[in-house]
């Protein structure tokens, strides 16, 4: 069996496997997961031994949730996340799997935001009956932030303070219900505003820490470092390019649409420095992240048995030290960057 190793969060003593599974792809994200090969998609990264798996409630309108639960029940020693900020009211006019917001599930429920104090309690609950578990370990707020909310950022955020959504999370931590929260989101800033309202035990930042890109290292992860918070990045290869690379038919993705061409360009540049290393774009951009200390996961997103094999590969692909001395040496990566194997 592949081990994976193990990092404990700075604020508390869970501990998760350093590759973990994402799955959003397993509420049919952009395309429908059969039932069966949902679980045999989590089955398999248990075995491989991923102990950390992240899910939500807008995975799937639901779906997402209920596979895991009935995956995790009677399962020990799995630290398992889910969010908080949308409530999910049912609509019988839903009917079918077309796709709705990105997911191809047939669950018939739509979301409203919800960041208040009852909000956060009542998706709490909900959660723990859709998965069939007595226990989240990890809650993050999901998608606050102006990215999401443009114009109505301000309110939603102070839903969330001042209406008391924080302190929701604050009491679940304190009766021991919940082991950490923090945020779940695509952007830096509103992390760090949430700081100043709340101790956040972890943050799970998607597409802001990568290969491709390190801007959360001027302000965000010197503050986490202050604060002891940890970091679970999402988005490791940046909405594709970072796993396909550039030179194919098919569309190139960058943030949830096509790639623009200085972005392309940028991965060109990696690209051709992979090949004078013989390294696998994906392997480098799976594995940079967590050459930074604040890091505990990096949680690529698993719909399939094939998927969960090759993240192990890429995973456990050896890079050599030139290749990332090359990476900082030529300016493809911040030089504060930390470099995998001290490099
Ligand atoms: N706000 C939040 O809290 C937030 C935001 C984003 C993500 N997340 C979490 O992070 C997890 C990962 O999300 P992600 O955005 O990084 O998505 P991802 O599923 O890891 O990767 C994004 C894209 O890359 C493609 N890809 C991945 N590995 C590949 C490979 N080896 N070869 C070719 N294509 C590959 C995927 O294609 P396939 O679809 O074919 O796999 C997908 O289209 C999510 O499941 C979720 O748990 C959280």
């Amino acid at each position: 069996m592949d081990r994976i190793a193990q990092r404990t969060l700075v604020r508390s003593d869970l501990s998760l496997s350093e590759i973990g599974c994402g799955a959003a792809s397993l509420g049919n994200l952009y395309r429908p997961v059969a039932d069966a090969e949902a679980r045999a998609t989590l089955d398999a990264a248990l075995a491989a031994g991923m102990t950390y798996v992240d899910t939500a409630p807008r995975y799937g309108h639901g779906l997402s949730e209920r596979r895991v639960g009935d995956v995790l029940r009677g399962r020990d020693g799995i630290v398992l996340s889910s969010k908080v900020g949308r409530l999910f009211c049912a609509d019988p006019a839903l009917a079918g799997d077309a796709a709705r917001h990105g997911f191809r599930s047939p669950m018939p429920f739509e979301a409203r935001y919800d960041y208040s104090y009852d909000g956060v309690m009542r998706s709490w609950e909900d959660s723990l009956q859709r998965l069939g578990l007595g226990r989240i370990d990890i809650l993050y707020v999901h998608d606050i932030g102006g990215m999401t909310h443009a114009d109505e950022h301000d309110r939603t955020f102070a839903e969330l303070t001042k209406g008391g959504g924080l302190r929701a999370l604050e009491v679940l931590r304190a009766d021991g219900a919940i082991g950490a929260f923090g945020l779940g989101v695509n952007e830096c800033d509103v992390v760090l505003q949430a700081m100043n309202y709340a101790d956040l035990d972890v943050v799970l930042l998607a597409g802001r820490y990568t290969l491709l890109e390190q801007g959360a290292l001027d302000a965000l992860l010197p503050a986490c470092e202050r604060r002891g918070v940890s970091i679970v990045v999402g988005g490791a290869y940046n909405s594709g390019i970072l796993a396909t690379g550039t030179r194919r038919d098919g569309p190139i993705y960058y943030d949830y649409g096509a790639a623009p061409p200085d972005i392309v360009d940028h991965v060109r540049w990696l690209e051709a420095l992979c090949d004078r290393h013989a390294v696998p774009l994906a392997a480098a951009a799976l594995q940079f992240p967590l050459a930074h200390p604040q890091v505990v996961s990096v949680i690529p997103g698993l719909g399939s048995v094939g998927r969960v094999q090759q993240t192990m590969d890429l995973y456990h692909q050896a890079i050599p030290a030139d290749f990332w001395r090359d990476l900082r040496a030529v300016g493809l990566v911040d030089v504060a960057a930390p470099l995998p194997g001290g490099a």
